[in-house]
């Protein structure tokens, strides 16, 4: 125990797009669940940016694996306007992850546009340094270009990547590409 008692009766639900979880997202998570009663992992079933490179059966079962030592965290999906997930399930609070001050301003009126929308507030919490440069997005760029991620993701994300993909190794270098 770390003496922490979490705030009775508030339940976070955690958007987002998870495509893949990184080490930030649990980093999130983790100090999410030593704050609320309960954290609910929602994966928004198409994310609004484009095509997901993991299915939602896979953002999901990552996800699972990777937060199975918390037992306040569950792990589920949703279609459409978050403000209505919110309102089924009963949420008190948005967690997001605030990585870098850029992310502030889309965030800032995303949060308004929920509260708006389901009088429920959004709490941020600033990443751990260690992981703020690591986004789903840069991930997904070196992992597709053969890299290694396993710095990047939890080690169950790593093994549905791997799963999927499996390292292969690099294709030689013609003259006229150097
Ligand atoms: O991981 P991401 O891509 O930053 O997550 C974005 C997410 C899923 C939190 C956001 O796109 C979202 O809430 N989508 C649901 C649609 C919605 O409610 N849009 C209006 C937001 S004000």
């Amino acid at each position: 125990m770390n003496g922490l008692v979490p705030l009775p009766g508030h339940s976070a639900v955690y958007p987002g797009s998870f495509d893949p979880m990184t080490h930030g997202h649990l980093d999130v998570i983790e100090r999410a669940a030593k704050i609320f009663d309960t954290v609910l992992v929602a994966v928004v079933v198409n994310p609004q940016k484009r095509e997901p490179l993991f299915t939602l059966d896979e953002r999901e079962r990552m996800i699972r694996e990777a937060v199975a030592h918390l037992p306040n965290v569950q792990v589920t999906h949703f279609r459409g306007l978050l403000a209505d997930f919110i309102r089924r399930v009963g949420a008190t609070v948005i967690v997001k992850g605030l990585r870098v001050v850029s992310d502030f301003e889309g965030e800032m009126s995303t949060a308004l546009m929920n509260r708006s929308l389901s009088e429920v507030d959004t709490v941020f919490l600033p990443s751990d340094p260690r992981w703020s440069f690591v986004s789903s997005t840069l991930v997904k760029e070196v992992y597709n270009l053969g890299a290694d991620v396993a710095k990047y993701v939890p080690p169950a994300v790593l093994a549905v990547m791997q799963a999927k993909r499996p390292t292969r190794p690099a294709e030689p270098v013609r003259s006229e590409e150097v």
